[in-house]
């Protein structure tokens, strides 16, 4: 399986992802994680990355494609990936191209999730990770059981981002339909899109990601 995850900010690509890890057995690779990781550990990287991701821009291009390059390199992608978040701009998916034809092998899928742009304020504003186990939740739609609490894992560690404020978030929506939209239109060219409908329960959602990708 080799899947592109395409989708406006909170559109639930992240969620998906982590049940088709699950289903299918192949990694996640979220360029959003790796940034974040790197923020974190004060790479200088991270340092690069930092300051558009509080904006709600996109980091440059060559960051993210050099970082996609390493990452590649890694045993776990051999049988399949499912990349969350990347390609975002039409130099990713030139450069995505590339590397799918050093390794003889071609995208299967560009899984496109829809959304309305008002409900993906309100899931992103309202959106807690475990910072444990990476669990996540939503305090208008899916809350833990108990407040602060991760269900999964008990921590009590559960995470906003920085970048979830409604004006960052409404930010990255126009740099989303700005930016990432012509990147659907790339990979319709070479048809490659399949989309489903992100609205309704989780669960649901993923139904439909697995009837699409059948
Ligand atoms: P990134 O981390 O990729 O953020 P994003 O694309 O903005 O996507 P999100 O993680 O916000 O949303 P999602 O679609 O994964 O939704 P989720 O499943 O979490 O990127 C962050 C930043 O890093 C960017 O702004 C940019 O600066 C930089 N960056 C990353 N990649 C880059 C690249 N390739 N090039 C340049 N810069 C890059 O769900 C959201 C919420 O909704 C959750 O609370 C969830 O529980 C809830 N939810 C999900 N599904 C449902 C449902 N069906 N019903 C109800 N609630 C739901």
């Amino acid at each position: 399986m080799r899947v592109v995850l395409l989708g406006a900010p909170g559109s639930g690509k992240g969620t998906q992802a982590k049940l088709m890890v699950e289903h299918y057995g192949v990694p996640q690779i979220s360029t959003g994680d790796l940034l974040r990781a790197s923020v974190k550990s004060g790479t200088e990287l991270g340092k690069r990355a930092k300051v558009a991701m509080d904006n709600g821009d996109l980091v440059a291009d060559d960051i993210i494609i050099g970082m996609i390059a390493e990452r590649m390199k890694d045993d776990d992608t051999k049988d399949g990936f499912i990349f969350d978040g990347f390609p975002r701009t039409i130099p990713q998916a030139r450069a995505l191209d590339n590397i799918f034809d050093e390794m003889h092998h071609p995208l299967g899928h560009a899984l496109l999730i829809d959304v309305d742009a008002e409900l993906l304020i309100k899931r992103i504003s309202g959106r807690l990770t475990c910072g444990n186990c990476g669990q996540m939740y939503n305090d208008f739609f899916s809350p833990p059981a108990k407040e602060g609490v991760c269900d999964k894992c008990d921590s009590d560690n559960l995470i906003k981002r920085a970048d979830d404020n409604e004006k960052t978030v409404r930010h990255r929506v126009e740099i989303y339909n700005e930016q990432t939209r012509p990147v659907i239109g790339y990979y319709d060219a070479q048809r490659k899109v399949v989309k489903v409908e992100g609205v309704g329960d989780i669960d649901d959602v993923f139904a439909r990601v697995k009837d699409a990708l059948r």
